[in-house]
Formats: structure tokens, C-alpha cells, sequence
């Protein structure tokens, strides 16, 4: 990424009516340390409900996806630290199956990180790293092999997407792979209403600082002077929708400068539109995947149906 695209992203939020800041800016060398504090938190459930599907239902997961006989690719999109998909790609290995997995981020040192640890993990495994935007690398996978793609979308990262965003993104996705080939993905379910903004309330205060840090960054990124104890951390879920929705809000009437010369205004209590993560239920979940063409194949749930991994085929 570029420092322009930053810098225009940036302000083409803050200069938006209402504002809002990119939340994949939230993943600097502070924020990737930040998120996984949040993963490890007792209020962010999604860790261990993810996990739990993992960990317990790995064989059926795995048989789910590729039987035994046929070589595939693996691709993940946003593999992170691949903690989940590391189940799965082990059980493959211990099976004898022959795969390759392709890790998929727009981080070079995150693909450098898991072409060196992967194999350590899991000895002999073929991994095969692509750097760049997950649609785009999707292509480059087809162009290296023609073998059956299962694709893994893990983590509830589609949540990040405004429900439209994630139509066209899964369209283009079913658009670009081969019939037969497979999409898992994670969706983070519709729950207790107080459950899911704890998640995004922690008690100790890690994802009011994630979100603050984005400001830290802009300031060093783009020499602005915004001051972080006149913003306030700001989350809210509406169980009508299922939109978990962060804000940081402007505490009092100010002006911050950047290092080029422009001035943003906020009027006070102004909010800033930081993130959203989308909950599903079972029927939005069925919905989207009628609607795009993928045939719903199997869905795998934790013991507190707090969260589901939806495996789709072309
Ligand atoms: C990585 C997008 C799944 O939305 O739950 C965690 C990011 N933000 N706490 C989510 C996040 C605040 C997370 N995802």
C-alpha cells in the first residue's frame, strides 16, 4: 500500500458527511498487537467459539471440504496467524492428502511469517504465499493450478462488510472459481445483544485503544495533532439488523490540523463511523449464498451456537 492511498482514504472519511475512518487501517505494528490482545480476551467469544468448531470438528470439517483422493489447493484469504486453518491443514497432511496451501494476504511480512513458520508447524507441507488483494490473488492461484480450490474465509472477517459489500465480494468470488470447488465461511451469529457489544466494550479496555490507536497512526502517518482524550470509544449493536457499529466520538467542538495544511472540523459529540461487524442469522446466511448460486453444503456451530462456519460449493 502506498502512503497516498492511506492519505486519500483518510480524508476522503473524515471529509464524508457522516465521517468515518477505514477499519483495515486499524492493522499497524500497535493494532496487529492490539487485535491479538483482543483475541485472547474473555469478553471478544468469538475466539474460542471459532476455535471450539475447529479443534473438535476437525475431521468433519476436513472431510467436508477435499476428500483424500483428489489433490486440491487450499487458499485462505487474510490467513493471520492461521491458528484455525493449521487444524485443518495438519489433519490433511496426517491423511496423506496431497495439497498445497496458499495463504493470501495484502501484508508482504505476513506471508513471509507463514511461508518460514507453516512448514515448521506442519513438516512438508507445500505452502505457496501470495501477496495482494484477495480477488486478484484468487486469479494468480487459477493461473499456477487448475487443481479444485477450497477456499477459506475464516474469522468472521466478512462481517467487516456492508451487507451489500459482501454480496458483490462473495459474487465476484463465485464468479471467479471452478463449479465444484469450495468456500468456507465464518459468520459470527445473532446472540444476546449484551453479549455481542461486550465483545466490542471489553472490560480491560483493548478495543477502545484499538480503535484510538487508528488515530495515534494517523497522527504519525500524516503528522496530524489529533488528540485522543477528547474522543470517546463508542460501540452499539442493533439486534434488528444484526450491525454491530463502533464509533469514536468527538467529546467537544474542535479542529485538527494535518501536516499538509488541511483542517477537519468535528462539532461536538460528532461521531466518527469506525467499524462494522455484521451478525448473522442462519436464514441471512442461507439467503446470501440462494442468492449468489452457491449450493449450501454443510454448517458447523459451536456447543453455544455463538457462531457458524458455512461451507458452500460452486
Ligand atoms: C477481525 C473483523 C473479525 O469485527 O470482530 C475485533 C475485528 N474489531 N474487535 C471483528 C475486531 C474489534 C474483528 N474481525
Amino acid at each position: 500500500m502506498t502512503k497516498n492511498t492511506f492519505k486519500n482514504d483518510i480524508y476522503e472519511g473524515l471529509k464524508s458527511t457522516p465521517k468515518s475512518l477505514p477499519s483495515k487501517y486499524f492493522y499497524d505494528e500497535k493494532g496487529d498487537i492490539l487485535f491479538q490482545k483482543i483475541m485472547a480476551c474473555d469478553d471478544y467469544y468469538l475466539t474460542n467459539a471459532d476455535n471450539e468448531i475447529f479443534s473438535q470438528q476437525t475431521k468433519e470439517l476436513a472431510k467436508a471440504l477435499a476428500s483424500n483422493n483428489e489433490p486440491f489447493d487450499v487458499l485462505e484469504l487474510g490467513a493471520g496467524d492461521a491458528t484455525k486453518s493449521t487444524y485443518l491443514l495438519r489433519e490433511w497432511q496426517n491423511a496423506e492428502a496431497d495439497f498445497t496451501y496458499y495463504p493470501i494476504d495484502i501484508s508482504s511480512t505476513m506471508i513471509s511469517y507463514l511461508e518460514n513458520e507453516m512448514p515448521k508447524r506442519i513438516p512438508n507441507l507445500k505452502v505457496h504465499g501470495l501477496t495482494g488483494e484477495y480477488l486478484e490473488q484468487v486469479l494468480e492461484a487459477h493461473r499456477i493450478s487448475k487443481r479444485k480450490k477450497v477456499i477459506l474465509f475464516l474469522g468472521s472477517s466478512i462481517g467487516n462488510f456492508e451487507l451489500h459489500e459482501a454480496h458483490d465480494f462473495l459474487r465476484k468470488l463465485y464468479d471467479e472459481i471452478q463449479s465444484d470447488d469450495v468456500v468456507l465461511i465464518g459468520f459470527d451469529l445473532k446472540k444476546n445483544p449484551h453479549t455481542i457489544l461486550k465483545a466490542y466494550n471489553d472490560s480491560e479496555g483493548i478495543t477502545r485503544e484499538f480503535n484510538l490507536n487508528l488515530l495515534d497512526r494517523i497522527n504519525q502517518e500524516l503528522a496530524a495533532n489529533f488528540d485522543r482524550s477528547k474522543f470517546e470509544h463508542f460501540p452499539i449493536y442493533n439486534p434488528l439488523t444484526g450491525a454491530c457499529r463502533s464509533f469514536l466520538i468527538s467529546q467537544v467542538a474542535q479542529e485538527v490540523k494535518f501536516g499538509d495544511g488541511t483542517s477537519i472540523y468535528f462539532d461536538a459529540f460528532e461521531a466518527i463511523d469506525m467499524e462494522l461487524s455484521q451478525k448473522f442469522a442462519v436464514y441471512d446466511i442461507d439467503r446470501i449464498a440462494t442468492r449468489i448460486g452457491f449450493h449450501k453444503q454443510s454448517y458447523f456451530f459451536d456447543s453455544k451456537n455463538y457462531y457458524c462456519n458455512a461451507i458452500w460449493k460452486k
